[in-house]
């Protein structure tokens, strides 16, 4: 089986490749990466040069180059994690996350059309959903909830799940999309939440929380969504959404408070900041679906799994301090100088 990684030098497609080769050792990974600001060869340095493992740098919304890398690998899987991630930038630039996330998985999914495949899998995001109120504890998620997107960000999301719908009516290819809540863990780019706070609780730094803080997360530690991916792949229904979360749901405030405590860390350093145009709510997952049919169940609990995390990030300052001490610094300035 070879099975064509996109997005694989980010956050959770790196470790989606890690997860496959310790599950699979004999499947073929090949990760196709354009390296944007968010990807980072260092990340995959342990399989670089490892058999049954290669990189190709290339952008998912350049056809030529997309169509030679199906025609040389003829991939069995195509799993598409590549995509700009961050609400705040799609704010400030939406452009960019339409050429990627809406073209470049066109683009794809006509590679799959043109070349065949078994399987296309688009890794998506709760965040189609829209958001729900505060005062109603009681609302969830369903794959049936109507798509109602907030940002640029998860309205191009919500676009390339419908064109994926759309190429598995119309040309009956075999696609399947995961919609998943917010991931922690190893290698997550420092602007997202959680490292940002614990690269900034380390250096003694403000640590920026939007509005009151209030904001619900439902997070999930990443290797769980790997193995949810994985257990799609083997065993989804072919043109199905399903949704992967954890019943975790987490005031921001309170994920905050918690990292500066596992890093002894005093509150005084939180600095509420002007509120993220448009921002959702809370987000909360109804698994039932994965759950009932495929048998996912998260294997790790949020105490354990910011522990680790925080652990990770501590034992890798080197990883994240190549990067924040980078471009990084001009978007740091842009985003939070004066909030
Ligand atoms: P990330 O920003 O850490 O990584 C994205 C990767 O895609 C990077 O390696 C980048 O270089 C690559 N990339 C960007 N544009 C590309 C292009 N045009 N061609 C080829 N490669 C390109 O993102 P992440 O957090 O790992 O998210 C991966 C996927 O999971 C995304 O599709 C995201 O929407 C989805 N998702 C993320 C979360 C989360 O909490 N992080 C939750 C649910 C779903
Ligand atoms: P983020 O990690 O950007 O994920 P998403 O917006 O996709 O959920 O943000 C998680 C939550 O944390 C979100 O409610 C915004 C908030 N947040 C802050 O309060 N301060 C920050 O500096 C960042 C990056 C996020």
């Amino acid at each position: 089986m070879k099975v064509l990684v996109t997005g694989g030098a980010g956050f959770i497609g790196s470790n989606f490749i890690f997860y496959m080769r310790e599950k699979h050792p004999d499947y073929e990974l090949v990760c196709l990466d354009k390296l944007t600001y968010a990807g980072n060869l260092e990340t995959l340095e342990a399989v670089m040069d490892e058999p049954g493992f290669q990189f190709v740098r290339a952008d998912i919304a350049d056809r030529e180059a997309v169509y030679t890398v199906f025609e040389a690998e003829k991939p069995d899987i195509v799993v598409n994690f590549a995509a700009e991630s961050h609400v705040d930038r799609s704010i400030e630039n939406p452009s960019v996350f339409l050429e990627t996330n809406v073209m470049g998985t066109q683009v794809l999914l006509d590679a799959c059309r043109k070349y065949g495949i078994q399987r296309y899998h688009q890794v998506s995001t709760d965040e189609v959903y829209g958001d729900l109120p505060l005062d109603r504890p009681d609302l969830f998620f369903t794959e049936e909830t109507p798509l109602h997107t907030s940002s640029p960000y998860s309205a191009s999301k919500a676009s390339a799940d419908l064109l994926c719908h759309a190429y598995y009516r119309t040309y009956e290819l075999p696609v399947t999309i995961s919609r998943c809540s917010n991931n922690y863990g190893p290698y997550q780019f420092p602007e997202k939440l959680i490292p940002l706070m614990i690269a900034n609780a380390l250096a003694d730094k403000p640590l920026p929380v939007y509005g009151e803080g209030l904001n619900v997360r439902d997070w999930l530690y990443v290797e769980d969504h790997c193995a949810a991916i994985d257990l799609i792949l083997e065993k989804g229904q072919v043109g199905r959404v399903y949704n992967v979360g954890g019943h975790n749901e987490m005031r921001n405030i309170d994920i905050v408070r918690r990292i500066l405590s596992i890093l002894g860390k005093p509150e005084s350093l939180i600095d509420h900041v002007t509120d993220r145009k448009g921002h959702d709510m809370r987000y909360a997952i109804d698994p039932s679906r994965i759950h009932g049919e495929l048998g996912w169940l998260p294997e790790t609990r949020f105490d354990d799994g910011i522990q680790k995390t925080v652990g990770w990030y501590l034992e890798h300052c080197a990883w994240w301090k190549n990067i924040i001490n980078g471009d990084y610094q001009d978007y740091y300035e842009r985003m939070y100088s004066g909030r």
